[in-house]
């Protein structure tokens, strides 16, 4: 079912699940197989739109906030220490005496989330397996200083929160993004994978840009985006930007493409933003984007664009600039708008 501890847990009989327990999974990794589960109570709470959908095409309850109340909650440890207590606290709120499964790999923090849980409350069961660990303990009050963090102010004026994508402040490959932007940029664009708003603030800052479609599938960037973008030319989207459509064809696209799938690189969704730029532009669009240097994004330009070159760049950073759309899905009624 693609949580590897929590299968080995059930198939051992480490931990048993009462029956007829209403289960409820707490930001799962979207490759989960819910169906496991199928016949019983299953709440799914997914802050990522793709995932969002694949958890809804199965079937599943899915929500971006699960309020329960339920018997079982088994929570995916995400990066963020702030962002994970809060989702052990949300367990406990909603699973009052039930019980409360954590599982993490070890370089999402799962041994200091243990010790910290430990100090607390009185663990059941553990186990260690596929380079991570689960434990399970009851819900009790333990954790009732613990709480999901909420959008907040960190730096300049921009808000954040725990568990985005640069959340302590503007990313350094944005920045020189943004320091490489053309003032010449006109008409209606998309921010592909917009986080929290930093680049699109800066598009809307130039003279002649009309609009900005804002795609970004993580829930709650989407939420701090809103509070930081307050401006009546933004289109806000909570959409997977490699199969998103917008209104009508755009001038241009500016993006600072993602560059790993959960834990892992991943130049391939760098490289469907790419392919997503050209079949949203228009025959004369540009799509500037900045990535870092040793990422492997010339070629699938060079596929999709007539004309491609670096505008600016470092050892860390390259900012590339490709023009005229070239893709093989472009249909004869986008060509003629
Ligand atoms: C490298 S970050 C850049 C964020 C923001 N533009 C900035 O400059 O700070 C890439 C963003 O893409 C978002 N993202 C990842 N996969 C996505 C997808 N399939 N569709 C839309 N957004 C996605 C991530 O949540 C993240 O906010």
């Amino acid at each position: 079912m693609t949580l590897p501890r929590l299968d080995h847990a059930l198939q051992t009989a480490a931990l048993e699940l009462p029956p007829d327990a209403r289960l409820a999974f707490l930001e799962p990794n979207a490759e989960f197989d819910v169906t496991a589960f199928e016949g019983a109570s299953v709440q799914v709470q997914q802050n990522d739109k793709p995932g969002y959908d694949r958890f809804a095409a199965l079937g599943a309850t899915v929500a971006t906030h699960v309020d329960g109340p339920v018997d079982v909650v088994h929570v995916t440890l995400p990066r963020s220490r702030e962002l994970a207590r809060g989702l052990i606290a949300q367990a406990q709120e909603i699973a009052p005496e039930g019980l409360v499964i954590v599982d993490g790999a070890k370089t999402d923090g799962i041994d200091p989330a243990l010790k910290a849980v430990k100090a607390r409350t009185e663990i059941d069961g553990q186990l260690s397996k596929a380079h991570g660990k689960l434990f399970w303990f009851r819900a009790s009050d333990a954790f009732s200083d613990w709480t999901l963090p909420a959008p907040a102010p960190v730096t300049e004026g921009w808000i954040t929160q725990p568990g985005v994508f640069s959340a302590d402040g503007p990313d350094a490959g944005s920045q020189a993004l943004v320091a490489a932007l053309p003032p010449s940029l006109k008409g209606q664009g998309a921010d592909l994978g917009g986080g929290w708003g930093f680049l699109t603030r800066h598009l809307l800052a130039l003279p002649k840009v009309t609009h900005v479609e804002f795609v970004e599938a993580d829930h709650r960037a989407l939420t701090c985006a809103k509070l930081n973008l307050d401006d009546d030319r933004v289109a806000f989207h909570w959409a997977d930007a490699t199969t998103w459509g917008a209104p009508a064809s755009l001038d241009w696209v500016v993006t600072n493409p993602p560059f790993h799938t959960s834990r892992t690189p991943d130049a391939s969704l760098g490289q469907a933003f790419i392919a997503s730029a050209a079949r949203l532009l228009k025959p004369k669009g540009q799509l500037i984007l900045v990535a870092n240097r040793h990422l492997p994004y010339e070629t699938t330009l060079a596929a999709r664009f007539v004309h491609v070159k670096e505008l600016e760049g470092d050892a860390r950073f390259k900012i590339l600039h490709a023009e005229q759309p070239r893709s093989p899905d472009r249909s004869g009624a986008s060509r003629r708008r």
